[in-house]
């Protein structure tokens, strides 16, 4: 976001041409030219604007990026290719860019799945130092008891470490089997197995934002391309 200046590895790396290391080999064995001039030098910064790059003598153009928030129906893979064959997100967002789901949700788990090209994003959203919040509305098979929800916000051992829901609530009134759970956590299949090992089968389960983004205006099933000035409130209000 914001760029415009960047190393001439990334540049290239961007514009999928190679990896950073790899974008760094071919600059040392002079077969990349910055406004026809040689540049060897590593740490080279480029203008992604108007400089004119190539790689042995063929312009390399960055993908523009594309930001996609998609309410993931039931009965969908977060993976790009499905060996058995079942319907992925990608079926669903039509573009002829090398687009991916932001991190997973499970088959059957519904609401705010994001779709992109940035790799950059996707990190900044799943990388688990940037605590970016999930809030997840999730249906289970009992009421849920005060003292297992105060053992939830407190931190449970999961996976040899503490997990906790950052926050937790009851959005119906005398309605114990329908909670509403923030948590800061990526791991695999995370709010069922917090719900699990304390006994509770995970019935339904639908993230309702994830950062700042949410599934408002949307039908399952449906998406919407995310605007530039969206991003930016996100990136305010998440950075660090
Ligand atoms: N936690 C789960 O258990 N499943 C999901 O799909 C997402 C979070």
């Amino acid at each position: 976001m914001n760029r415009v200046m960047m190393r001439l590895n990334k540049y290239i790396a961007e514009c999928g041409a190679a990896s950073r290391r790899g974008a760094d080999e071919l600059i040392e064995q002079a077969r990349v030219t910055v406004n026809n001039k040689l540049v060897v030098e590593l740490g080279y910064q480029v203008n992604e604007e108007t400089d004119d790059i190539r790689l042995d003598g063929e312009k390399l153009k960055l993908e523009s990026k594309v930001y996609y928030l998609l309410n993931k129906p039931k009965g969908t893979v977060t993976t790009t290719k499905d060996e058995k064959g079942r319907k992925t997100v990608n079926d669903i967002i039509k573009t002829n860019l090398k687009i991916f789901p932001v991190g997973r949700l499970d088959y059957n788990t519904t609401g705010v799945l994001l779709i992109t090209n940035d790799g950059e994003f996707s990190n900044k959203m799943t990388h688990p130092k940037n605590k970016i919040p999930r809030v997840y509305l999730t249906k289970l098979d009992n009421d849920l008891s005060a003292a297992d929800k105060t053992k939830l916000s407190r931190g449970i051992i999961l996976d040899g470490k503490k997990s906790k829901f950052t926050n937790m609530s009851f959005p119906e009134t005398n309605n114990y089997r329908k909670v509403l759970v923030t948590t800061v956590e990526g791991r695999n299949h995370f709010v069922k197995r917090m719900f699990g090992s304390l006994g509770y089968f995970v019935k339904d389960l639908d993230r309702v934002s994830f950062g700042s983004f949410d599934t408002e205006n949307l039908k399952k099933g449906e998406y919407r391309e995310i605007p530039l000035k969206e991003l930016k409130t996100f990136y305010k209000k998440y950075k660090n």
